[in-house]
């Protein structure tokens, strides 16, 4: 057992700690503030490989592994999670699916472009009426025979309104359940397909979040991404790796959290002395220096059992539901420490605060997560 990061893992990662502090530092408390899509940064983030992290290269990706992306997700996340979502969903639900499931026709087409940024992607599962419960798909691609039919409601997607590919899950024949389900390539434009204004959030304000309507939209059937009726399995299994991506996201947040709280712990004074001085301060730093390490490993642990081919399910959840936890609770106390100046923007610890509670919920909420993690471990 190793747990030392090669010279090229550190490369990577002080390669996105830099960019980080350099790009997307500077306007982040306005992006927050205006709800604004970071456009320029992810133009940015494609030019340096971090939109197809694990993409092969013959397909424009920058072949790195598991490990890389995940040491990226958590740099990047210290700082802006807003922008950090983008490259969780454009790599592990989107390309990942793609380049795992699709076709040679739609790698060629669809993931040469995304993988360089070129193209951003959006991932659509959850429904009004299907968030936790994803099989009771309301959305339906009826068979057409050379293309398919879709009609139905998206909800809360990630980069609704910027994305140009879609990979949008929908019922074929609800008499088969989650063995009736299809995933599709949508394209922005496709007629019928519309995108709704734009939620108004607690959270990562500066990404995109949007409901999408299908209406009659023709999608030929060579867009339909592998076998007849093998759409959830896929679903779920790029969900598993998504599910790494918001893990190292939310270690990220809570180790950007503290960091700024350890800072300000050593230049605050008070009761004539620094505040770490103070017992009450210095145990919440080493609480929360423990569990993020801990969140790490857990973390680690999921993308290394992705890069041995192992099976990921059950660790990828553990680490997303942990560190999830470990983000809350955690960027809380960071905003303790800080005291009044914790609860005023220009410190960025409320915003790492309000950050925090989505990693408890997309990608599969806690609950679902112990759901998963529950029933691999009666079946082992
Ligand atoms: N790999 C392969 N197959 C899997 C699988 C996996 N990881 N998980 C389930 N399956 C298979 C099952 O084996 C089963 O197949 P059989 O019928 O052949 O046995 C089939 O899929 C149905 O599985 P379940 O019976 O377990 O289905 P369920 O209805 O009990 O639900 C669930 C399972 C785990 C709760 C699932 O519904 C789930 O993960 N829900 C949460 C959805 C979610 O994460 N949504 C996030 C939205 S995406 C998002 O947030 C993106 C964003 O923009 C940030």
């Amino acid at each position: 057992m190793n747990f030392s990061l090669s010279e090229e893992h550190i490369m990577i990662r002080d390669a996105a700690r830099d960019f980080a502090k350099t790009e997307l530092l500077p306007g982040v408390i306005e992006r927050d503030n205006k709800q604004e899509f970071p456009q320029e940064l992810v133009k940015k983030m494609g030019d340096l490989g971090f939109l197809g992290i694990m993409v092969d290269p013959k397909y424009g990706g920058s072949g790195m592994d598991a490990i890389s992306y995940v040491l990226i997700m958590e740099e990047l996340s210290k700082i802006d999670a807003s922008a950090s979502v983008i490259v969780s969903v454009n790599n592990s639900l989107v390309c990942y699916g793609l380049e795992s499931y699709g076709s040679e026709e739609q790698k060629q087409k669809y993931l040469t472009k995304l993988a360089t940024g070129e193209s951003v992607g959006a991932f659509c599962l959850s429904e009004p009426e299907a968030g936790s419960d994803a099989t009771s798909q309301r959305t339906t691609a009826i068979d057409k025979g050379d293309h398919y039919i879709i009609n139905g409601t998206k909800n809360w997607i990630t980069s609704g309104g910027r994305a140009d590919v879609y990979i949008v899950i929908a019922q074929t024949d609800r008499d088969k359940g989650s063995h009736g389900i299809n995933a599709f390539i949508l394209e922005k434009g496709m007629k019928g397909f519309d995108i709704g204004p734009k939620e108004d959030k607690l959270g990562i304000r500066g990404s995109d979040t949007h409901t999408l309507q299908f209406n009659d939209v023709k999608v030929p059937k060579e867009n339909r991404i592998g076998a007849n009726g093998s759409g959830f399995r896929f679903a779920m299994k790029t969900l598993s790796g998504g599910r790494i991506g918001i893990a190292a996201q939310a270690l990220g947040i809570a180790s950007g959290a503290y960091e700024l709280a350890l800072k300000y712990s050593k230049e605050r004074k008070a009761f004539g002395t620094e505040i770490c001085n103070h017992q009450a301060i210095a145990f919440k730093l080493a609480d929360m220096y423990t569990d993020i390490e801990a969140a790490r490993m857990m973390v680690m642990k999921a993308a290394w059992d992705k890069d041995q081919g192992n099976n990921y399910d059950k660790s990828s959840a553990m680490a997303k539901l942990y560190a999830s936890k470990v983000a809350m609770e955690h960027t809380v106390e960071a905003v303790q420490i800080h005291g009044g100046n914790g609860f005023v923007k220009e410190y960025h610890v409320e915003r790492l605060m309000r950050d925090a509670k989505i990693t408890q919920i997309y990608e599969g909420t806690s609950e679902i997560q112990k759901i998963v993690i529950s029933r691999s471990l009666i079946k082992e």
